[in-house]
Parts: C-alpha cells; sequence; structure tokens
C-alpha cells in the first residue's frame, strides 16, 4: 500500500506552482463530447481523477490526445454507449456525462456516481433539472436511463445552490429549444469558467458567477481553445501550509480574489499575507488569534479548505469553532487530528479546536480528498515522522503533491507500507 512519509519541523521557502482547477477540469472533460469538431484544452491537471475521465471519454470512443498540460478531444466518431458501473463509481464527476449525453443525443446511460464519502451526496436536484428539460428519469438500483425526445429550455429554481446541479443543467440545457433560467444557481469560479468553455464552442450563456444563469439553446457546437483557470483549493491548501511552517512561501499562478473568504479568516488569526496580482507569498507568524468559520456556499468559507484550516487552528491561542454546513460527513479528519496530539470535539456539525497544542508524528489516514490534505499539514508542523496512508485520495485532487513540497523544503516521500 502507498503511503506518505513526512519528518515534521522544517521551514518551508521558495515557489509552489498552483494547477489547474480540478473541479472545472472535471466538469470540462465531459462537457468537451458536445461540440462536433475537436477541442483544445490546456492548464489541464494531471490527476488520477483526469485519468479515469479520459477513460471514460475512450469507452465512447472518443479520441483523446495528451501533450504535457494540454489536450486534444475529439468527439467526431463518438458513440453513445452506457457507462458502465465500474467507470461511473471511479469518480464523483462522472456524473457530468450524464447532462452531456443528454445535451447532445438526448439519451445517457449510466450508474450513480462515486468520488469522497463525505455525505449521502443525492443527485436529486440534477434529475429534477433535466425533467424540467423534457427528460424522463428511468432508476433501477443504481442504474440511470434519462432521455427525452426533446429538450425544451425551461424556468428551473434550485432548492440548494448544487454545485454539480448547476454545471450538469447547464449542460444538458445547451442544446435544448429555447430559453432554460436556471435560478439560485451556484456560482463558484468553476462554473464561470465551464460556462466560459461552453461559449467558447458557441453556446449562449449569460450570467454565470450570478444566482441567475440564462442560457439560451443552439443547435452546434464548435472547435475552440479553453485555458482552466488555476485551483483555489488547491491554492488554499498550500497558503494554510505557508501559515503554519511557511517563511516567504510563495504561492503562484493563482487568481487572489478565488481566495478572499480565506485570506480573510487568515489575517484575522494573523497571517501575514502578501497579496500579488496572481500570487501570495506567506509567512508563518507567533501569537496565532483563535477564529470562527461556517462553511457556505461561494463566495463564502468553502467547504473544501475547512478540513485544512482545521489543522491551523490547533495552533491558534484559545477556542475556535468550525461549523460545516454542506457536507454531514466532513470531520473525519478529526479523530486523526487528536491522535497527532490535536485537542478537538465534534458535536453534530461544529468542531470545537482547543489550541495551541505540539503535535507529535503517528501513523494517520487520508480518509478522503481534503481530509488528506489535512494530514499532509499537520505532519508538515508534527515533530517525528508521521505515515499517511490510503493516498491515492490525495492523488486524485492535488498534482504533484510530493514533488511540489519537496522543492519548498519539505521532508515528504512517497513510500509503500
Ligand atoms: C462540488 O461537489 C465539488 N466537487 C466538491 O468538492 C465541493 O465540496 C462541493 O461542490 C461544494 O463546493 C466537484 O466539483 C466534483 P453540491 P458537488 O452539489 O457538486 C446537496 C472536493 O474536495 N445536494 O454543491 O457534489 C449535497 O448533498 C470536493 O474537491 C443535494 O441535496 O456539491 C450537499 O449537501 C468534494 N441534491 C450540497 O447539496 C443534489 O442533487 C452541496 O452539493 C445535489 C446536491
Amino acid at each position: 500500500m502507498r503511503a506518505l512519509e513526512i519528518n515534521g519541523g522544517t521551514e518551508l521557502s521558495g515557489t509552489i506552482r498552483v494547477s489547474g482547477a480540478k473541479n472545472a477540469c472535471v466538469a470540462i472533460l465531459p462537457a468537451a463530447i458536445l461540440a462536433d469538431d475537436e477541442v483544445t484544452i490546456c492548464n489541464i491537471p494531471e490527476l488520477t481523477d483526469t485519468d479515469a475521465l479520459c477513460e471514460i471519454l475512450k469507452s465512447l470512443n472518443v479520441e483523446v490526445k495528451r501533450a504535457s498540460e494540454s489536450m486534444i478531444i475529439d468527439p467526431t466518431n463518438m458513440k453513445n454507449v452506457e457507462i458502465t458501473e465500474n467507470y461511473s463509481k471511479k469518480l464523483r464527476a462522472s456524473y457530468y456525462f450524464m447532462g452531456a449525453l443528454l445535451g447532445k443525443y438526448k439519451k445517457a446511460v449510466m450508474y450513480f456516481p462515486g468520488g469522497c464519502s463525505i455525505g449521502a451526496r443525492p443527485i436529486n436536484l440534477h434529475l429534477k433539472g433535466f425533467e424540467a428539460l423534457g427528460a424522463t428519469v428511468k432508476n433501477d438500483r443504481n442504474k440511470y436511463i434519462v432521455e427525452a425526445e426533446e429538450l425544451k429550455g425551461a424556468n428551473i429554481y434550485l432548492d440548494f445552490a448544487s454545485v454539480g446541479a448547476t454545471i450538469n443543467i447547464m449542460l444538458a440545457a445547451v442544446k435544448a429549444k429555447g430559453k432554460t433560467v436556471i435560478d439560485n444557481a451556484a456560482r463558484e469560479p468553476e462554473i464561470v469558467n465551464i460556462a466560459t468553455f461552453l461559449n467558447n464552442m458557441g453556446a449562449k450563456i449569460v450570467g454565470a458567477g450570478t444566482s441567475t444563469i440564462q442560457i439560451e439553446g443552439v443547435e452546434r457546437l464548435h472547435r475552440c481553445f479553453h485555458e482552466i483557470i488555476p485551483d483555489r483549493i488547491e491554492a488554499g491548501t498550500y497558503t494554510i501550509i505557508g501559515a503554519l511552517c511557511g517563511n516567504k512561501l510563495k504561492i503562484d499562478n493563482i487568481i487572489p480574489e478565488h481566495l478572499d473568504s480565506l485570506i480573510s479568516k487568515l489575517e484575522e488569526i494573523g497571517v501575514d499575507i502578501e497579496i500579488g496580482p496572481d500570487y501570495l507569498i506567506v509567512n508563518k507568524m507567533d501569537d496565532y488569534k483563535p477564529t470562527q468559520i461556517e462553511t457556505a456556499v461561494y463566495p463564502g468559507f468553502p467547504t473544501d479548505l475547512q478540513q485544512p484550516l482545521t489543522v491551523l487552528l490547533t495552533q491558534c491561542n484559545g477556542k475556535s469553532k468550525v461549523v460545516e454546513t454542506i457536507w454531514e460527513n466532513r470531520f473525519m479528519h478529526i479523530s486523526h487530528l487528536n491522535r497527532l496530539g490535536a485537542d478537538i470535539t465534534v458535536k453534530n456539525q461544529t468542531a470545537t479546536i482547543i489550541g495551541p497544542t505540539k503535535l507529535k508524528g503517528t501513523k494517520v489516514i487520508a480518509t478522503d480528498l481534503r481530509a488528506g490534505a489535512a494530514m499532509i499539514a499537520a505532519g508538515l508542523i508534527a515533530e517525528g515522522t508521521t505515515i499517511i496512508a490510503n493516498v491515492e485520495h490525495i492523488l486524485r485532487g492535488y498534482e504533484q503533491i510530493v514533488e511540489k513540497l519537496t522543492n519548498v523544503g519539505a521532508k515528504i516521500r512517497d513510500k509503500e507500507i
């Protein structure tokens, strides 16, 4: 089994270059099949989630050519066959093929998607959106057959501003007849990036990034060139690591505005951050103040940074609180942080962190992707050796994390245990 071994206590300095956004990329690759010609996408992160989506594309007879950070996707000869249960279960984002295949062929057959176990993760809002556009959904245990004779634009109100449902409905609606309006749409930067990609292919989408997205259906989508935005969650994770052990640690190739909620929390705690046009420089300081955070949809504090931030709160003087409002099961990292020496209790959806506590290396588990990032952050400041098992969760979402941290001075290595 692969594990990460970290010898903590070293100061990190130098530059970490942030990769393309995982959560934009995993929707853009399925969205590419909507084109009638080949599309070129650059700034693609090298992640196991990206590899899994390429396998699905190939299973649909889509040609995928990859050269370093760019990819050419040619759906000219694609076939709309069932996406097998094995492929569907490999990751959450396989469900974007539902919207994309429905939009292109008016039929999608696939299974319930996989992904991190951070909650029940239902897809009812996606399906409700497809139905509003005129599709019927047949569901037999894990299998879904979604089809329509014709897709017609509709007014869709999302009961919750779901990222996945907003994107999936956009994918199904771009070629529908007439106008679709999504109200209470999610506003995450990844949604804007995906809408830009679709518009680059000839779609007519306005309002992405606001709560109301309007989509005027078009008949054809054509070739285009598109760049994926920098990963704000990867950037935020390294910024938190900088607050824990950085000495002029530069987090480069980012869009600082995407990290506003994190930056203001870190400044409130007492972290020293210089904000550049496309970078941050972070210095660890002494005497951090405790704080309270509540996760929320964008532009609120991102749930995906809640777990790494908890590690920083173990180093603040006093009592901090974290309220998780998006996922019902996103505190699995806490028992492992406590094993490392933290003093954290969880009641319902609130974690109470008493700090500062000295962390001491031991064997822990990356229970999910961002829990894994939290374990790395903790291992970097813990005394002695931390071994993190279940590394595959981390590799789903952080490109070359071992190399990036090693380059700035961390003692971290990938090993078999
Ligand atoms: C996306 O998940 C991200 N994943 C998640 O990132 C992220 O945590 C989440 O958005 C919130 O920001 C991808 O982009 C692949 P949602 P998604 O639909 O789209 C409920 C990471 O670490 N809901 O906004 O699945 C749902 O249960 C990951 O990179 C329904 O009830 O999130 C949750 O409580 C993990 N019915 C809430 O909405 C639905 O049909 C938010 O889910 C859909 C969602």
